[in-house]
């Protein structure tokens, strides 16, 4: 019986898998540049977590999770995304009363059971950044400052960054009661979904692909026509400090996103070169998040970029080149090209130990393929006087080095 991948889930050879690293190191360098911490949190929590964060309404909870029973009968799901662990671990660990602000990040596989498409799997990758601890609007442009630069060090271009606000408690109320008495009056015009959303998710309307498009669409209640004083002035200011640090963006009044939990600064990055999936990355305000499941009133505001639409958008490294391959020609020089070869790593190098000694030729051959600078060559005479043969695969030139050499004379040939 044969054994399929399930359909979503990728397998990721070279050089996809070295786009992964790539971005994984550029987060590494610059997320602590801006006083963030990795944090690693678990890929399964419990199914309850997800619906009080993400919220009932929403598609990622009502269609989209893989949600089993635990041993115990308790329903438990595949993290769809981190925030919502993230704020999880903040409340265990207490985070609040040790740290004013705290700065955390993590990347890893996320699961969403869509229908997959390019851009779109069910076991896809985040890049995630939350900002726990500050209501100020510096806090909003300071991660947005940090998504930008990210993008940027990954040379990616082209990308349209939106921004909307989506007010407060107090504010969006009003908003809501606006958008339905407005929509009502084109029920019948609405898609099925959005028939279904107009009393229970209305927000959803705005960015629902085949109704945002309607005519009657173009003269919606906007949302920041609505927002509170303070949403207005806290708005406001971050897109001041975005304007005057030259970060271009646009307003975009339909900008609601799919989670329940944002408020007031919302964004994302979108890409028109990756197909259906325009959304790169997404994320924003999340003031009552943290309260609403059992901590502290603590404000947040954060991000997620999707890792294989980041990958569209890239080229490969160029595969770095081995520094050696070793050849032992007979069983009796094993022990030598092993030790060699151990040396050789220890001192820095790169390379591959070559496991045929057939013959000189086969072994050559799997030299050339490997790509390394060198290939090292140990038969029974190079054996007896403790050297062995050099040989530079770009030129073909070949010298005896003394083992004890061979680290700086392969470090120094470059
Ligand atoms: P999100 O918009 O649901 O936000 O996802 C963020 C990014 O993940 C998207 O922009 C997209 O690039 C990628 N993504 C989502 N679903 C898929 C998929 N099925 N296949 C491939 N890529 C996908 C969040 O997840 C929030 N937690 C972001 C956030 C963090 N907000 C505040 N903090």
């Amino acid at each position: 019986m044969s054994v399929a991948r399930i359909n979503g889930f990728a397998d990721m050879f070279e050089p996809e898998s070295s786009v992964f690293t790539m971005m994984e190191e550029h987060c590494r360098a610059i997320f602590p540049t801006y006083g963030f911490h990795e944090v690693r949190i678990p890929i399964l929590e419990y199914t309850d977590l997800f619906c009080r964060s993400i919220g009932q309404e929403t598609d990622v909870v009502q269609k989209e999770m893989y949600t089993f029973p635990d041993g115990k009968g308790r329903l438990t799901s595949l993290r769809p995304e981190a925030t919502a662990g993230i704020m999880r671990a903040y409340i265990a660990a207490s985070l609040n009363s040790k740290e004013q602000v705290s700065r955390l990040y993590t990347f890893g596989p996320m699961f969403r059971h869509e229908r997959p498409q390019k851009g779109r799997m069910r076991q896809f990758h985040q890049i995630d950044c939350e900002l726990l601890g500050s209501a100020s609007p510096l806090a909003d442009a300071d991660v947005i400052s940090l998504l930008e630069q990210f993008i940027t060090s990954l040379g990616i271009g082209r990308l349209t960054l939106r921004l909307n606000s989506l007010g407060c408690s107090e504010c969006r109320p009003k908003y809501r009661e606006a958008l339905i008495a407005y929509l009502e009056k084109h029920e019948s015009e609405l898609c099925e979904d959005c028939q279904r959303r107009l009393h229970t998710n209305p927000l959803r309307v705005l960015d629902c692909k085949k109704d945002s498009q309607q005519d009657f669409m173009k003269d919606a209640p906007r949302i920041l026509d609505y927002n509170c004083p303070e949403c207005r002035e806290h708005y406001e200011t971050a897109t001041g400090l975005l304007k005057d640090s030259g970060i271009a963006f646009v307003q975009d009044d339909h900008l609601v996103r799919g989670l329940d939990y944002y408020c007031r600064t919302t964004f994302e990055l979108q890409s028109d070169d990756i197909g259906a999936q325009t959304a790169v990355a997404g994320g924003g305000r999340y003031d009552g998040l943290i309260k609403s499941l059992g901590g502290p009133d603590v404000p947040g505001v954060g991000f997620a970029c999707g890792m294989e639409r980041l990958a569209l958008l890239m080229k490969s490294p160029d595969p770095k080149k081995p520094d050696f391959y070793t050849v032992s020609l007979d069983p009796s020089c094993y022990g030598l090209a092993y030790r060699v070869s151990r040396g050789l790593r220890l001192a820095g190098l790169t390379g591959e130990l070559g496991y045929v000694s057939s013959s000189m030729k086969a072994a050559m051959r799997q030299a050339g393929k490997s790509g390394a600078r060198y290939a090292i060559i140990i038969g029974s005479d190079e054996l007896a006087r403790n050297v062995c043969a050099v040989k530079n695969m770009d030129n073909g030139n070949q010298e005896e080095v003394a083992v004890e050499n061979l680290a700086s004379y392969i470090s120094t040939k470059d």
